[in-house]
């Protein structure tokens, strides 16, 4: 998939193809024939849903794409009554980092309560969300709480 071969390397690469296989729902999106970005979601519970990747090919960055898959991936949650969505952004990736953060995602402090106790925390989720060194944990409730 060329458009997941322009947007990772190393690691990323491999996780990301990895997760293309084993993820609960990727969802696509299309200008006319040409596939141009991909996002890779899944339901940690029943209410905490987790973004593992979202990928958008260099030639169509920056046109609305990303935050479209995005927008699409909380109303998919929303609808399924998810109480709180996370993604893990590295730390120096400003473009994803924006991204999220145009969709009201906010950074997640490590010493943050639980979400059932109204924080964003989701520590107990930790090992299923892939977190490495350099990256953030960002969130956002979709309760309205
Ligand atoms: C992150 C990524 C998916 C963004 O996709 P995109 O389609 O270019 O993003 P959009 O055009 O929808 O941008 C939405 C918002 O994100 C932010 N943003 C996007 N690219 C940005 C950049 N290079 N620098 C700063 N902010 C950026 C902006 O706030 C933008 O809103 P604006 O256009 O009103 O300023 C894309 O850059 C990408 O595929 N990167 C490589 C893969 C990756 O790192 N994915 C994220 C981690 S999984």
């Amino acid at each position: 998939m060329p458009v997941l071969k322009e947007s990772f390397t190393g690691y990323y690469r491999w996780h990301a193809k990895r997760m293309l296989r084993d993820v609960g729902v990727a969802r696509a999106a299309r200008i006319g024939k040409v596939l141009v970005g991909v996002a890779l979601l899944e339901r940690l519970t029943p209410e905490v849903a987790y973004v593992y990747y979202i990928f958008v090919g260099k030639d169509h960055r920056r046109q609305r794409v990303g935050a479209a898959l995005l927008r699409d991936a909380l109303d998919r949650f929303q609808r399924q009554r998810s109480r709180v969505v996370y993604a893990v952004v590295g730390a120096d990736n400003r473009a994803s980092i924006g991204l999220f953060r145009s969709q009201g995602f906010r950074s997640v402090a490590r010493k943050e309560l639980s979400w059932k106790d109204g924080g964003l925390g989701a520590w107990g989720l930790r090992s299923r969300m892939y977190i490495i060194h350099g990256e953030r944990l960002y969130g956002r409730r979709l309760d309205g709480q």
